[in-house]
């Protein structure tokens, strides 16, 4: 059943290319520059017009709501709000009719996100779910959404369902983007191929695995990380310090690079590794000047580059290098290494990768 993979979070990030393959299957087509979602093409009217979107998620999936927080804003040039469900849920939010709440789950049985979603549902918001598992409570309570298609996830870390989760919700920013009228023909065009370009991308990074496996050797025994992005890699960022913490048990903190200077800036010494998230963009010189103070406080860094990127060469202990992307599709490719790092890290400390300490698949009680 591991499909002759060591452990099942291993055979699940491999599995990421054809995952996201199957999640644009018979929707995208990059010949035709079409996107067809059955959820957004019977809603459209509503989805144009809602003055404001809320995504509603936990762990993983609330950081790929936080990702579709910057993309959708981008293109669709609606406010979005991304809520914690536990939080969501009880701090008694404004609501109003019109409003449409994005629900992001794995599992589709996360109980705070539910009875966020009943919650946001009794008062008037209209429900999109983009969920895993078919037929699972939340896509059974969502008015309209969009399966990721990822298949089953077994590993308690969540990774081919985070990749699935953010294709599905840029396609929804594209398509809704292009509909508005606030994305043109041409960036239309241009994001769908970036995102047929992805699963071979994925499988570029993941033949980098034996690289990324002697980097976890390396730092397997570091007491504390800190992850650094910006722009559409902040999310990643933090998804890759939770990865990390879940699955090798090293204490890890996400923060948007230039946050550094608020406070985290005070752990850094010698022993502490550093993991920028600087594929090229926007923000790339700023991360280049942020990665030059580590060093200068003699911290490690790490730095997840694009190819042929030779800026960090001077300034990183080590780095991983992925295919070039859009800035915007980027994160679908930036956050594989980090899933891989994690994945060795757990490994080389002899831990149970699979079954994480304290921690189960799906929480269904609050
Ligand atoms: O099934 P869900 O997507 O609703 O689960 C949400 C979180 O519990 C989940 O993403 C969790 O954070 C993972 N263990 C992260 O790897």
């Amino acid at each position: 059943e591991k499909g002759g993979y060591e452990h099942f979070m291993l055979k699940e990030i491999f599995e990421q290319p054809t995952a996201v393959f199957d999640c644009l299957r018979g929707r995208l087509d990059a010949k035709k520059g079409t996107i067809t979602m059955g959820g957004i093409d019977q809603h459209l009217d509503l989805l144009k017009e809602a003055k404001r979107i809320i995504i509603v998620g936990c762990g993983t999936s609330w950081h790929a709501g936080l990702l579709a927080e910057y993309v959708l804003e981008e293109l669709c040039r609606i406010p979005v709000e991304v809520e914690y469900a536990s939080e969501f849920r009880y701090r008694n939010p404004v609501i109003n009719k019109g409003d449409v709440i994005i629900a992001v789950s794995q599992s589709g049985e996360t109980a705070d996100t539910l009875v966020a979603l009943e919650n946001a549902k009794n008062q008037g918001a209209f429900i999109f779910g983009v969920v895993n598992v078919v037929g699972s409570s939340i896509a059974r309570l969502s008015q309209a959404g969009a399966y990721t298609h990822a298949g089953p996830e077994i590993g308690v870390a969540s990774t081919k369902a985070f990749t699935a989760q953010l294709t599905v919700l840029y396609m929804i920013a594209i398509k809704l983007g292009y509909a508005k009228g606030t994305l043109t023909k041409d960036r239309y065009q241009h994001y769908i191929n970036e995102l047929s370009l992805v699963p071979d991308k994925i499988l570029d990074v993941l033949n980098s695995a034996g690289s990324i496996e002697k980097l976890a050797g390396k730092y397997q025994h570091a007491r504390d990380f800190l992850f650094l992005g910006r722009g559409y890699n902040f999310p990643i960022a933090l998804e890759g310090a939770l990865k990390l913490k879940e699955i090798s048990y090293i204490h890890a903190e996400g923060y948007p690079a230039a946050e550094m200077k608020h406070g985290p800036i005070a752990l850094v010494e010698e022993t502490l590794p550093v993991v920028f998230v600087a594929t090229r963009d926007l923000y790339h010189e700023k991360l280049v000047s942020n990665a030059r103070e580590i060093k200068a406080r003699k911290g490690m860094v790490l730095a997840v580059v694009t190819e042929n990127d030779t800026v960090f060469e001077e300034i990183a202990d080590d780095i991983i290098a992925v295919p070039a992307a859009d800035e915007l599709i980027a994160p679908l490719i930036s956050v594989v290494p980090l899933q891989l790092l994690a994945y060795y890290t757990g490994l080389a400390k002899g831990l149970d990768v699979d079954k994480p300490r304290n921690l189960a698949k799906s929480v269904t009680v609050e």
